[in-house]
């Protein structure tokens, strides 16, 4: 998946703890050929690295957030997150939930069904027209 995203993607990772959201984002930078370890932002709410659109070579940044911690809704605006929602930039967000109202309409939705030692299942969900279409060529 990370080699089809593009600046301004919006992606927002559902699932149980320990599904595999954060694997799943390892794996977009991985795509993306970002350098050095991502980690899990649950503590830190927010990382931000540096990578590089397949075809192009085009830079963006990859902004990885993990809600978890938040509890209130409002606390999405204090800290920023529509910030992120820029087109130089593509955004995963584990933990989206709280967030609803803030993100954009036009996102893709990943889920990861099963946790542990069980298998996975994915379900990507077009939230727009355009991420049908891309979803398509993706598969
Ligand atoms: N598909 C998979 N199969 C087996 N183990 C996996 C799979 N994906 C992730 N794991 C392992 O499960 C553990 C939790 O994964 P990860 O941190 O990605 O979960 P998460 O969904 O981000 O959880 P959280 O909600 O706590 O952020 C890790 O040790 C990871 O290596
Ligand atoms: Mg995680």
């Amino acid at each position: 998946m990370g080699r089809h995203l593009q600046g301004g993607d919006v992606v927002s990772l559902i699932g149980d703890l320990g599904a595999g959201k954060t694997a799943f984002a390892q794996g977009v930078g991985e795509a993306l050929g970002v350098k050095g370890p991502m980690t899990s932002p649950t503590f830190t709410l927010q990382h931000e690295y540096l990578g590089q659109l397949t075809g192009t070579g085009v830079k963006a940044r990859l902004i990885h957030m993990d809600l978890y911690r938040l509890q209130r809704p409002e606390e999405v605006e204090v800290i920023g997150v529509e910030d992120a929602f820029v087109e130089d930039a593509i955004c995963l967000i584990e933990w989206p939930q709280i967030a609803e109202d803030y993100l954009p309409e036009d996102r893709l939705e990943v889920e990861i069904l099963g946790s542990g030692e069980s298998p996975r299942e994915i379900i990507f969900r077009a939230r727009e027209r355009d991420w049908e279409q891309r979803l398509k060529v993706m598969a």
